[in-house]
């Protein structure tokens, strides 16, 4: 088992490995006394792994109720997130208990940000299931659900208690699931690891990912150590994503977050390249690791279409727009610049 420590407004600890859920009552007792516990999970990670955790709780006589929501993004929505704080509400948990958000990144999102609101603030304890969760979303502390005018637009920063990530979990994500998340390991690599990129640009088995995983959850942690609240380095955890969420958006959500991004990192590469930024050119190394791993390197969408949705997206504020953009596999910098300066580029 490793363990990554955090030090952003708050400290906490990511264990991952082999068997951290075993972790959970250990835990919260030692650190938070004798609380109840609301385990918030949607209903696909709750038929695999809801009722092992319930029974682990029980043995070690915590008392636990559980929340279970329909899977998917369009459950991150305000609607669903009140009816959680109803339930705490009803449930009579107070601020010194725990919420144990237990799945993918819709769950950390809305686990996290009911547990910011209710009671102003109970304890949380991350405990991702998806690729995608254990190297990103479950770290950081970013929290939202979505409104019908777009992804993400409420949410706070909430720094979780404890991560516990068991790699066991990884054994029951589809296929896709899976892929998905080497999508988010191979950003990591490109934006800060060359070594890293190597490992796993001809894929991991899912049985050897802990030391993979616990690789990202560093560069996420130096990262938000530096800029927890996103105000400038933090950027570059979004390489692929500008133009990923315009695809992903585009597509009507059809294509999946993972499958986005990867198209996206490799049309910022290319830009890259042809604006001469790159000073290894890199596009053709990031997109063999990606079909490598099961990802796809291009879609459907011209460079105006996706123009036009990333300029309809939250984050291209003020007439400006950041990007971020690689140098090398290993070294990637952010560069701010106008809107109608992405225009004539993706011209
Ligand atoms: N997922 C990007 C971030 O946490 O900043």
């Amino acid at each position: 088992m490793q363990t990554v420590t955090v030090s952003a407004s708050i400290q906490y600890d990511v264990i991952i490995g082999s068997g951290a859920r075993k972790l959970l009552a250990e835990k919260i007792k030692a650190r938070f006394g004798t609380p109840r516990v609301c385990v918030v999970s949607d209903d696909r990670v709750a038929a695999l792994h809801l009722a092992a955790l319930k029974d682990d709780l029980r043995q070690a006589e915590v008392d636990c109720v559980s929340y279970v929501f329909p899977h998917g993004e369009q459950s991150k929505t305000p609607e669903t997130l009140f009816d959680l704080l109803a339930f705490l509400a009803q449930a009579r948990l107070s601020r010194k208990d725990v919420l144990v958000a237990l799945g993918g990144g819709v769950t950390g999102d809305l686990g996290g940000l009911a547990s910011a609101l209710y009671m102003r603030g109970m304890h949380l304890v991350q405990m991702p299931t998806s690729l995608l969760a254990m190297v990103d979303s479950s770290v950081g502390g970013k929290t939202a659900v979505d409104l019908p005018e777009g992804k993400n637009l409420a949410g706070v920063f909430r720094q979780p208690d404890l991560v516990l990530c068991d790699t066991d979990y990884l054994a029951t994500l589809s296929e896709e699931d899976f892929r998905d998340g080497m999508a988010e390991v191979i950003k990591y690599g490109v934006i800060g690891d060359e070594a890293l990129f190597d490992r796993v640009k001809n894929g991991v088995p899912r049985a050897q990912m802990t030391d993979v995983i616990t690789r990202c959850v560093e560069m996420k942690r130096d990262v938000v150590n530096e800029d927890e609240f996103d105000t400038g380095r933090r950027a570059l955890l979004n390489f692929g994503h500008t133009l990923g969420h315009a695809i992903e958006a585009g597509s009507a959500f059809s294509l999946s977050h993972g499958k986005a991004v990867a198209v996206g990192m490799v049309r910022i590469a290319a830009l890259a390249e042809q604006t001469g930024f790159c000073f290894v050119p890199c596009r053709e190394e990031i997109a063999a690791a990606l079909l490598q791993n099961g990802l796809p390197t291009d879609c459907a969408f011209s460079n105006a279409a996706l123009y036009e949705a990333v300029t309809a997206d939250k984050k291209c504020a003020g007439g400006s727009i950041t990007l971020v953009l690689p140098r090398r596999i290993g070294v990637c910098e952010t560069k701010t610049m106008p809107v109608e300066e992405l225009k004539e580029l993706l011209q």
